[in-house]
């Protein structure tokens, strides 16, 4: 495509176009899309209100551009392999053109439940090529997906349900990981009996576990499916209508579902992915995200689709049946681009080599990681061993809300270093502030980042809560979107995302408010309080740390396993057992401030294992609170 970066001097180019002239740059890239209706304004508003929108007037359908506009040059080539969890089970292709019918009988099958435009459909699944078709059928038809990751409990669902009042829900009877079966319909079953708004349920059978069912709400994927005409034309919508709502954490309150719209998003999405990966048209792409989260979306889904890509999607996970299952998917389908996250490196790692070298990994030409920090050692380890040397690797830094990669090597185009991001993509601004809202300017400087201008993927709202969405992005350092990461820079200007500076934890990739754990903690009944931090892990990159105040004494004297117990259960109703506290420390006390404020600073230093230098104490109620938790630390 020409909009295509092949070299530094384009790069370049590409970044001095964007940064003069903004939107002669992006309407020059949209310009590649299928539009029903063109802009009439490519970007209004700003980050100092919060209320940026890209290519109004604008009316599309990113389905059309994912599906139909391949039809003519690529309607036979492969657009996905599925992967099943089991290696005896055969994989699956679907040529663009098959994938285009599926997802016009699914739209079918939404429209003939009544779901219309701007109905919130609720994606409660395994990865299985369903899931992917059912997000596109919701896009097809207008309807905003919400895509809640398989590893969420009842009560997770059930809040994000009722958040968007979604109509309809679509799940599996259950999903396999490895040897474990997820109940996913028994899970669904618990969270409906609170969301009474739910009219239908429609059941993807997966697994072949029996189920309940709800004569009138329940129906089977295939039941549904089968009879639909495979042509649905795509609904024209406005470039700023909502694609999708995805839930994501902060560091106080609840989830916030973050509302991306069609156009800047699709327009941004297709141009990072294009440019970071460099993918000819022969090569086979594998991202590793399930599609619960925004990797998912945007790299596992429409980033590939949108630049008419071979993309493999994988139900498994990383160790089934052993620890050489990716490089054996690698092999298998010659899998030329390669995207995971940092946690699953140093899990691989940790198994040994013996698991990588019986695969030839031959095929690989590009790798990247995204989601947390890549330390020094899994980064080598990574280009060494599955890279073969070979290999340049993309440290791809984004969020949820940012809608795709803003900071990242291009592969094999611009410079990389080892567990630098790297150069901004074209149309991002990075800008380092000190404590005081400064800007940090010069090389060899460090500060918390901050985004200085709109991009087109950046999150429109959240659902229901503009007020939260200006206060959380956009008060902090007024007329600069606020990242919650801390970032530094070298002298030669590349960029190295050193992890978040709010409360917000980010284990295995999966990012996790410290608000919300506390809370759950807080609901199991026999705490009085708690503060949660996280630790430094060997695996998850980070782990989570809670300091309990239990509401019987004697707990703090026994070993208290009885009640680390109940905890641990309840963050995994509350939540999902992927948030559990790796360390539970049963204290009588919390440090606290005369007025009553937790210092978190301190218990993030013990849990560190920090025996001293614990900084200005003298604002502590009761100093040797300090003392006990630090001698008992875990
Ligand atoms: O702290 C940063 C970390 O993940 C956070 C965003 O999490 P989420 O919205 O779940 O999206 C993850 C996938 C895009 C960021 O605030 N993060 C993401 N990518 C990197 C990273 N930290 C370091 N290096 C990265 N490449």
């Amino acid at each position: 495509m020409s909009y295509s970066i092949k070299n530094q001097g384009d790069y370049e180019d590409h970044y001095q176009r964007a940064l003069e002239d903004g939107e002669r740059f992006w309407a020059q890239v949209a310009e590649h899309f299928d539009w029903t209706v063109p802009w009439k304004k490519v970007c209004s508003g700003g980050l100092s209100k919060g209320d940026m929108k890209w290519f109004e007037g604008a009316r599309l359908n990113i389905t059309a551009n994912c599906l139909d506009r391949h039809l003519d040059s690529r309607g036979d080539k492969t657009a996905l392999i599925f992967e099943p969890n089991d290696p005896e089970e055969k994989s699956v292709s679907y040529t663009y053109r098959e994938l285009h019918r599926s997802v016009c009988k699914a739209a079918s099958m939404l429209e003939s439940l009544g779901v219309r435009k701007g109905d919130r459909v609720c994606l409660y699944m395994a990865m299985v090529p369903e899931l992917l078709i059912a997000v596109l059928a919701c896009a097809r038809i207008g309807a905003v997906h919400s895509v809640v990751f398989g590893g969420f409990s009842a009560k997770a669902l059930a809040d994000r349900l009722k958040d968007a009042r979604c109509s309809l829900l679509i799940t599996n009877d259950a999903g396999m990981r490895g040897k474990k079966v997820i109940p996913l319909k028994d899970i669904a079953d618990e969270a409906l009996g609170q969301c009474p708004f739910v009219k239908n349920v429609i059941v993807h059978k997966r697994v072949g576990r029996s189920v309940s069912w709800k004569e009138g709400r329940d129906l089977w994927w295939h039941d549904l499916f089968e009879g639909q005409p495979d042509h649905y034309s795509p609904q024209e919508l406005e470039a700023n209508d909502p694609l999708f709502i995805l839930y994501t954490s902060g560091s106080t309150g609840r989830p916030k579902g973050l509302v991306h719209a069609c156009a800047g998003y699709m327009v941004w999405v297709a141009y990072t992915f294009q440019n970071i990966f460099q993918m000819g048209e022969d090569d086979v792409y594998w991202c590793t995200a399930d599609i619960g989260w925004i990797t998912g979306h945007s790299y596992m889904v429409y980033g590939p689709l949108l630049n008419g890509a071979t993309a493999l999607m994988f139900e498994g996970v990383p160790t089934f049946p052993d620890a050489g299952r990716f490089w054996e998917v690698v092999d298998k389908h010659r899998v030329s681009h390669f995207y995971t996250a940092p946690t699953a490196i140093r899990s691989l790692m940790g198994a040994g080599l013996e698991f990588v070298e019986k695969h030839s990994l031959s095929s690989l030409k590009v790798l990247g990681t995204v989601g947390e920090p890549v330390g020094e050692e899994a980064w080598k380890w990574y280009h060494e061993n599955v890279g073969k040397g070979r290999c340049p690797i993309v440290d791809t830094w984004w969020q949820t809300e940012t809608g795709g990669a803003m900071i990242s090597t291009l592969a094999g185009v611009t410079k990389s270093k080892p567990c630098f991001a790297g150069r901004p993509m074209p149309g991002v601004n990075p800008v380092l502030m000190n404590e005081r809202g400064e800007v940090v300017s010069g090389f060899g400087v460090s500060g918390n980042l901050c985004i200085g201008a709109p991009w087109p993927g950046m999150a429109q709202t959240i659902y229901g809560d503009h007020e939260r969405f200006l206060e959380t992005y956009f008060t902090t350092d007024p007329g600069f979107y606020f990242t919650g990461d801390g970032c530094r820079r070298d002298e030669s200007g590349l960029l190295r995302i050193t992890g978040r500076v709010d409360d917000v934890i980010n284990v295995s990739g999966h990012r996790i408010g410290t608000a919300e754990v506390e809370d759950a903690i807080n609901q199991s009944g026999r705490v009085v309080e708690s503060a949660v931090v996280a630790f430094p892990h060997e695996v998850k990159g980070q782990g989570i740390y809670a300091y309990v105040v239990g509401e019987d004494d004697s707990d703090t004297d026994t070993d208290g396993s009885a009640l680390k117990a109940h905890i641990r259960d309840k963050v995994s109703s509350e939540i999902g057992p992927f948030a559990k506290p790796d360390k539970i420390q049963i204290v009588r006390a919390l440090p606290k401030t005369r007025s009553g404020k937790i210092m978190r600073r301190i218990l993030r230093k013990i849990a560190e294992g920090g025996s001293k230098d614990f900084g200005d104490t003298s604002t502590l109620l009761d100093s040797a609170v300090v003392e006990t938790i630090r001698e008992r630390a875990l």
